[in-house]
């Protein structure tokens, strides 16, 4: 085995992950010259192989990301009770022959909030979760978490019943001629979907003429770093946050669970990653 601590991202596509340059700004910072973090493409075909080679080859851990958070989740030895809540990993530690698998997007999304957003806007209040796809998940887990009265709308409403079964959290499914009536009572939106990815995509989910001034609005996208969604949000002068400071967040976490230290956000970071 090599002197060297060996991290890295897995998943497919993994080429524009900001996660390397995260990770080596720490690494920098904490001098912490033997260590390394890689992106790697695996997909589905090759998974339980790249897991099993990597972790012969020394690795300390791996982040794993789209789309074999569930994959990870079911080739963990141990998980965490996040990871359990979620039934996805997103980080795995490689240790005394063992597989620990985590997930610290939900931690990552909680750290990511405003103390006074959690308090004013989550805490008991009414807040609305668009998407049932595989990131809605830890956004699910850390609304509950937080004491929220949540609603979800999704466009396939089965996978919306799927998701509270899966996390195990308490909710109200919404349809779409809801969603007017509900957001008028929001003081939190979240946007987990994918719309506003591509370039051009609209979404238009939600009709911001009936949202209060005073709900926040959060979108995970955070490339663009102003999305669709966001864009509708600020022309109604609301506050809003896109998905960069989670990212940051999650990542911050799986550094503390592989290195033992708590490594810093700041603003030079989040200007680097290009907030
Ligand atoms: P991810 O891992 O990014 O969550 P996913 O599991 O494919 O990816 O989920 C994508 C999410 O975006 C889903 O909630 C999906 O809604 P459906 O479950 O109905 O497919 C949502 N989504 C994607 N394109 C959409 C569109 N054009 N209109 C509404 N919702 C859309």
């Amino acid at each position: 085995m090599s002197s060297m601590t060996k991290t890295a991202v897995i998943g497919s596509p993994v080429q524009h992950s900001l996660s390397p340059a995260i990770h080596n700004h720490w690494f920098i910072e904490n001098e912490m010259k033997d260590c390394t973090y890689e992106k790697i493409e695996v997909g589905h075909n090759n998974f339980s192989e790249a897991i099993d080679s990597l972790n012969e080859q020394g690795y300390l851990g791996l982040n794993v990301t789209v789309p074999l958070k569930e994959a990870a989740y079911e080739k963990s030895d141990k998980l965490s009770e996040n990871a359990i809540q979620t039934k996805a990993v997103n980080t795995l530690l490689f240790k005394d022959g063992k597989i620990f698998g985590d997930n610290t997007d939900t931690i990552g999304f909680t750290k990511s909030l405003p103390q006074k957003v959690i308090d004013k806007k989550i805490n008991s209040k009414n807040c609305l979760l668009l998407g049932a796809g595989g990131s809605s998940r830890a956004i699910l887990l850390s609304l509950f978490q937080l004491n929220a009265n949540i609603a979800i709308y999704n466009r396939t409403e089965e996978r919306a019943v799927n998701l509270l079964k899966t996390v195990g959290a308490k909710g109200k499914i919404l349809k779409k001629d809801e969603l007017d009536d509900f957001v008028a009572t929001t003081s939190f939106i979240v946007n987990t979907t994918s719309l506003g990815l591509q370039e051009g995509e609209v979404n238009d989910l939600v009709n911001f003429v009936n949202v209060r001034s005073d709900t926040y609005i959060y979108d995970l996208i955070y490339n663009p770093s102003l999305s669709s969604f966001l864009y509708q949000a600020k022309n109604r002068k609301l506050k809003t946050q896109n998905g960069l400071k989670m990212l940051v967040e999650q990542a911050a976490a799986s550094f503390e669970i592989w290195h033992g230290i708590s490594p810093i956000v700041d603003e030079k970071l989040m200007e680097k990653l290009g907030a």
